[in-house]
């Protein structure tokens, strides 16, 4: 419509050749206000229609509206095209190369625990022991008094053991297993237990729950001499004799005579006695407990924390660390 106060034609082909020329949604919709905005001039021009005769209002109103519908399409045959150029774009930016590698996937690793656990089980049962296991909720018979531990000793105290009831505790050593394994098993025997024992006990050399590796054989002829041999041996055999280790005399209700292993260990930049676990030849008493005669078999038994020969052999500061789950940490092994 062209007439002295509006001429819409001139607008509509101004409006169309703006949008043909944006080149961007941000242009477009700059585009986009200054026609149809509320400030626009096809708006402006609908203001200005109180100045126009009456008879011409109805054509004007008709004719904006036409307009306006015109750049509207325009404008989204234009919003098309921005669009499918920038999915081209992006296309082209973003183009997978189908022939690369796949990202590699994160390896997990044993757990320095279960590494050294490995090793001196496979050193066991290579010289003919056997693999024996436990529960780890014993009773107090097989973790005490079928050891020969007094009622009055203090590692039966619930400050020192957690107990579910009177009769009912878990293990706080492997130890038991070796009664166990006596009432299956005739002698000659030689088996090893590894396991979880638990202790109410936290600090840099003790976990509520580590690992310890029982040792027991049971046999005729045997004595102090081949325990501390095959001691020996596996030390010597985990740490490619690079590790300084002594015995010293001890006390256990279960053995006689008894020694306890102290094995090096470096914290802060020197070095330090770690307490590996206890041996000895084992009680006459815990034979008899079993029906083993103990004038004829002798009884040779060691149990050792393998979180500790951990801790020795990798140089570990703090026992707690093994069991915090720190990625960070456990990757270094
Ligand atoms: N069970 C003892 C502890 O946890 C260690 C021990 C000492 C085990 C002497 C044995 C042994 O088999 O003969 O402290």
């Amino acid at each position: 419509m062209k007439s002295p106060l509006v001429d819409t034609d001139q607008i509509l082909a101004e409006a169309v050749a703006a949008v043909g020329k944006a080149a961007d949604f941000h242009a477009l919709e700059m585009v986009k206000s200054t026609y149809l905005g509320k400030k626009g001039k096809l708006t402006d021009i609908l203001r200005g229609l109180a100045e126009a005769e009456e008879s011409e209002r109805p054509k004007i109103g008709q004719a904006v509206n036409l307009v306006k519908e015109k750049i509207i399409n325009a404008i989204d045959v234009r919003f098309q095209i921005l669009k499918t150029a920038e999915v081209e774009a992006s296309l082209k930016l973003e183009t997978i190369d189908v022939t690369l590698p796949p990202r590699g996937q994160a390896l997990g690793s044993l757990h320095p625990i279960t590494k050294i656990q490995r090793i001196l089980v496979d050193f066991f049962v290579s010289m003919g022991f056997v693999v024996v296991e436990g529960p780890e909720v014993e009773t107090e018979f097989y973790n005490f008094t079928a050891l020969n531990v007094p009622l009055h000793h203090p590692a039966r105290a619930s400050s020192d053991t957690f107990y579910f009831d009177k009769n009912t505790l878990l293990r706080t050593q492997t130890s038991p297993v070796q009664i166990r394994a006596m009432q299956k098993m005739q002698p000659p025997l030689r088996i090893i237990c590894p396991g979880k024992v638990f202790r109410r006990d936290s600090d840099a050399t003790h976990s509520p729950m580590f690992h310890q590796l029982e040792m027991l054989i049971v046999d005729e002829n045997v004595n102090f001499g081949n325990l501390k041999w095959i001691i020996s041996k596996f030390i010597d055999h985990l740490f490619k004799e690079k590790v300084e280790y002594r015995f010293r005399p001890s006390y256990f209700p279960f053995t006689e005579p008894s020694a306890e292993v102290d094995i090096k260990w470096k914290v802060g930049g020197s070095w330090r006695w770690l307490e590996l676990g206890g041996s000895g030849v084992v009680h006459p008493n815990v034979l008899k407990a079993v029906n083993i005669d103990p004038k004829r078999y002798r009884g040779l038994a060691f149990g050792f924390g393998i979180d500790r020969l951990a801790m020795s052999y990798y140089g570990i500061e703090d026992i707690r660390l093994l069991f915090d789950s720190d990625l960070q940490f456990l990757q270094q092994f």
